[in-house]
């Protein structure tokens, strides 16, 4: 699979979203990460479809819209015609997860399952064959710059042993507390896109910290 970095917006100045999406895009991103918090299923409020049109506008790359809310079916098209090209959901949060990812694909874009650090990688073994990503979230969500818990590791490997066991062609994407150390033992454990908020948006020089991470991509 191919090893991307997708960093997210949620420790980017806001005051100047646009530069600083296109400074991600100038120092090599993937990806771009808009993390949608309801203030609901996680505690936190952030950013709607708004912030995903204003960032469609300035940049080309795929962007990645990780969607922390409860009953995602409500919003998906608003997402969707703002942009979004991957739109992923949480399995805590999908009670008819089948139909929600089902819409997303009809509406045009890719869709992916998110699981918390808590939920069994087996809360996917039904839905696997019908997404086009596996977000393994390593720290609860909600906010930014939280530790990695290395206990997610395991799960990775399971998850990755489970794409392969069904022949998949899937990414396994991972989130929260991504730095060049978590980035490797992530990438070693399966997974193939690493998602970097604080660890590039809180640093002056991000091509220094672009550079850092995607030193660890060819290790
Ligand atoms: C957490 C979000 C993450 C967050 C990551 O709920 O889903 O995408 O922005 O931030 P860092 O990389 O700082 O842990
Ligand atoms: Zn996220």
């Amino acid at each position: 699979m191919q090893m991307k970095i997708a960093p997210s917006i949620l420790a980017a100045d806001f005051s100047k979203l646009a530069e600083e999406v296109k400074e991600a895009e100038a120092a090599g991103a993937d990806m771009i990460h808009i993390d949608v918090m309801d203030g609901h299923f996680v505690p936190n409020i952030s950013m709607g479809p708004f912030i995903v049109e204003a960032v469609r506008k300035v940049t080309s790359l795929p962007l990645d819209v990780h969607l922390m809310i409860e009953n995602p079916d409500r919003y998906i098209e608003q997402f969707i015609d703002a942009g979004a090209d991957y739109i992923t959901i949480h399995v805590e949060a999908s009670p008819h997860i089948h139909r929600t990812v089902q819409e997303i694909r009809r509406l045009g874009a890719k869709p992916g399952v998110v699981i918390n650090p808590g939920t069994p990688a087996s809360s996917i073994s039904s839905i696997i064959d019908y997404v086009d990503m596996v977000l393994v979230m390593t720290v609860n969500p909600g906010f930014g710059g939280q530790s990695f818990i290395q206990g997610v590791l395991p799960k990775i490997r399971e998850i990755k042993q489970m794409i392969i066991g069904k022949e998949l062609d899937i990414d396994i994407e991972v989130d929260g507390g991504i730095n060049s150390e978590t980035l490797k033992l992530c990438k070693d454990a399966g997974a193939n896109i690493f998602v970097a908020g604080s660890a590039i948006f809180s640093q002056t020089d991000r091509q220094k910290a672009m550079n850092e991470l995607r030193l660890q991509l060819t290790n």
